[in-house]
């Protein structure tokens, strides 16, 4: 059995008020049969891992350095990300790769050192729509997979997800078959590249989940949760979307 994933990317949304009120509507974690993961901006984190404690989810940052420490103005170390109790970060998610220059090079460097760190790495892939319409989906997808686990260890606790930009924030979601499709190729990639054991880590679908194409999508054989971003902002819907998980 592989386990299942819904995670709620909350990107520059909430103060740490707006966080604690959040979690006052929130009751879902401790009945769902999923593990449930929120990336708060940073400096939200402390009623996330207050209601962690109590709820029993997990949560993670957005974003982190792979340098120890140093001179890098603005970053965050994993050691760091691991200090405060949180046991996942994003990594490679588009917006971080489109706008702020995120590298598979970077991509990897930043896989291989959360793992040291014990964090939990969620590594985004997904390609753009003139990469779709040109056929090059699966390539594109495929090469920032191997490239974004060039420094992997594969023995280490890894999650996915496959996130199309052309769906992020569009409401234009894949289609279950799309999804299903991509899917089923990275799992097929993740075997080839480390065995059966490593093909169970789990591959999130994300780009505008809401709960009303929640249920279809998670009928899908190797999708294993959702990355959420806008219906994670509001705690009804993101319950929605998680009650509709049903495998
Ligand atoms: P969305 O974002 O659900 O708003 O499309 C998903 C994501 O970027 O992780």
């Amino acid at each position: 059995m592989r386990k299942s994933i819904i995670a709620a990317n909350w990107k520059m949304n909430k103060t740490p008020a707006e966080a604690q009120a959040f979690f006052a509507d929130w009751r879902e974690a401790s009945s769902s049969p999923c593990e449930i993961v929120f990336f708060p901006p940073t400096v939200s984190w402390q009623p996330v891992a207050q209601s962690a404690q109590k709820t029993g989810f997990h949560w993670g940052l957005q974003n982190a350095h792979p340098a120890e420490s140093g001179a890098y103005t603005g970053e965050i170390s994993l050691g760091m990300v691991k200090a405060v109790g949180a046991n996942y970060v994003l990594v490679g998610h588009s917006e971080r790769r489109q706008m702020f220059g995120d590298t598979d090079e970077f991509v990897a460097k930043k896989v291989a050192a959360a793992q040291k760190n014990g964090i939990t790495p969620m590594l985004c892939v997904g390609e753009t729509l003139p990469e779709r319409e040109q056929g090059r989906a699966k390539a594109v997808v495929g090469q920032q997979l191997k490239q974004g686990l060039a420094l992997a260890d594969f023995n280490r606790p890894l999650s996915l997800a496959y996130e199309p930009v052309w769906a992020i924030g569009t409401g234009k979601v894949a289609s279950p078959a799309q999804a299903e499709e991509m899917h089923e190729f990275l799992r097929r990639q993740l075997t080839e590249l480390g065995g059966e054991k490593f093909a169970a880590t789990p591959i999130l679908y994300g780009g505008s989940v809401k709960p009303d194409n929640a249920g279809e999508l998670a009928q899908q054989k190797n999708i294993d949760g959702f990355l959420v971003g806008g219906a994670s902002l509001e705690a009804s819907s993101f319950s929605a979307i998680v009650k509709a998980w049903k495998k």
